[in-house]
């Protein structure tokens, strides 16, 4: 027996208020559920499902709010796009164009972000095991910033740099021992996670960068985790750094330039997004009187929003126990509730299915694995075959982290501007799945 609604466990957002809650959704009696001037019936009827579909407007609009918000803290701050939570060419020429540079943790996110025209003044590198390759890219492409996560590290871009005869301009990643009370596959500040140097000892190499061949040290550079609801955290990691930073003056060293990383959460469910002003008060609070540029980069909560997944009902499934509502898209597409329990809004693209009485149901995708599953008793209209649904807040680390697991080819992927709508990526033919496998000759 499916549970009635009542019974549901706690309280979920509903339909009308999860679109309610989204200044670029809205539902129309005829032509269902509208992202900006387009109706979305109308991308999966052309481009078919799945198809991820991107809002520029949306995406252009938290970039201004953000860069408002620091601005308006009397920051002199940039803003970097972290690249890894959508690097859609046409996603990052909308950042570039409204003035965002790039985050990149990878040659191929470099390489990505300049065929989408982003200037590499505005770019800069960080991860935790950049190769010797990687880092010779980021010098021949003259990036902004190398944000060196090691003292291993620093020597190597040394060495490389040096031997090139290059000058990298370096920021120190520290590691300031922080929570930020976030998922634990998603925190990256503690003492025991693998990023940064940790910050006692952030002053001794500091001053060993600045005497060695072919780097620069610029300044401090720190992200402590992913989806972060609260301003706590970032001030008490900047306060760190600020102290950092005053050692380093006090000693006789240039600090310019403070990265203060990425990381504000977005409301998926019906918890309080972080806020730009507070994390720009947190900034100003803690580094604000230091005369430093202050750089941030976050990734999904400038593109997290702007995205949704539609996919279609399969069939209806049901079970002993549950009623099984199965999409044609998969944990293959969208990884993020089989990865970290992650809670997406489900919303049916037509006027007519989202004011139908709902009951639960689970909502899965066609993988062998139990872990293929969106939302487990969510409050749901019957929804029959066909009906297509839009999963919300899917444009940061979405299409990203897809895989063709199953054999199932890349989704498409569409770009909504205002009333008008493109394929920014076509669907994978299922034969460029393996087009560029070889058989061994002797297999026959
Ligand atoms: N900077 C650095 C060095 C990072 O490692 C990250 C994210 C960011 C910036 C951007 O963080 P954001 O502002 O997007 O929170 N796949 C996970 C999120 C992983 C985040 C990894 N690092 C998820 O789907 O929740």
């Amino acid at each position: 027996m499916a549970l009635s609604a009542a019974a549901l466990s706690d309280a979920e957002p509903t339909i009308a208020e999860l679109i309610a809650a989204r200044p670029h959704l809205s539902m129309h009696a005829m032509d269902g559920l509208v992202m900006d001037g387009v109706p979305l019936a109308a991308i999966a009827d052309a481009a078919g499902t799945p198809v991820w579909v991107y809002s520029a407007a949306t995406m252009r609009a938290r970039l201004a709010q953000l860069s408002g918000a620091l601005t308006g803290a009397g920051l002199d701050a940039q803003v970097h796009f972290a690249v890894k939570a959508n690097d859609r060419l046409a996603v990052l020429r909308v950042f570039a164009a409204a003035g965002a540079g790039a985050d990149v943790v990878s040659a191929g996110e470099l390489l990505r972000a300049r065929a989408a025209g982003m200037s590499p003044a505005r770019m800069v590198f960080s991860g935790v095991g950049k190769t010797a390759a990687e880092l010779r890219l980021a010098l021949e492409h003259d990036i902004a910033e190398i944000n060196v996560e090691s003292a291993e590290e620093l020597e190597m871009l040394s060495a490389i740099a040096a031997g090139s005869g290059h000058t990298a301009r370096v920021a120190l990643r520290v590691n300031p021992d922080v929570d930020a009370g976030t998922h634990a596959k998603i925190t990256t500040g503690r003492a025991d996670n693998k990023f940064g140097v940790p910050i006692d000892t952030a002053a001794a190499l500091y001053a060993q960068a600045a005497g060695l061949p072919g780097i620069r040290p610029v300044g401090i550079a720190l992200h402590i985790g992913s989806q972060i609801l609260a301003a706590g955290p970032y001030r008490a990691a900047y306060g760190r750094v600020a102290d950092l930073v005053r050692a380093l003056r006090s000693s006789g060293l240039t600090v310019e330039s403070v990265d203060c990383g990425g990381g504000l959460g977005i409301g998926y469910r019906d918890e309080p997004a972080a806020s730009p002003a507070a994390f720009a008060g947190a900034i100003r609070a803690t580094l604000g009187g230091l005369g430093l540029r202050i750089m941030v980069e976050p990734g999904r909560w400038l593109v997290g929003p702007a995205g949704v997944l539609l996919a279609s009902v399969v069939l209806i499934k049901h079970g002993a126990r549950r009623r099984f509502v199965v999409l044609d898209t998969a944990m293959n597409d969208l990884l993020r509730p089989a990865m970290y329990d992650a809670w997406h809004g489900i919303v049916p693209l037509s006027a007519v299915d989202a004011v139908q009485p709902v009951t639960a149901a689970d909502v899965v995708g066609p993988v062998c694995e139990t872990g293929d599953t969106f939302a487990r008793d969510r409050a749901l209209p019957p929804l029959a075959p066909h009906a297509r649904v839009a999963i919300l807040d899917a444009g940061a680390y979405g299409s990203v982290m897809s895989s063709t697991y199953n054999a199932r080819p890349l989704a498409a992927e569409v770009l909504v501007d205002g009333d008008r709508w493109q394929v920014i990526r076509p669907r994978q033919e299922p034969a460029a799945m393996w087009a560029d496998e070889r058989v061994p000759d002797w297999l026959g």
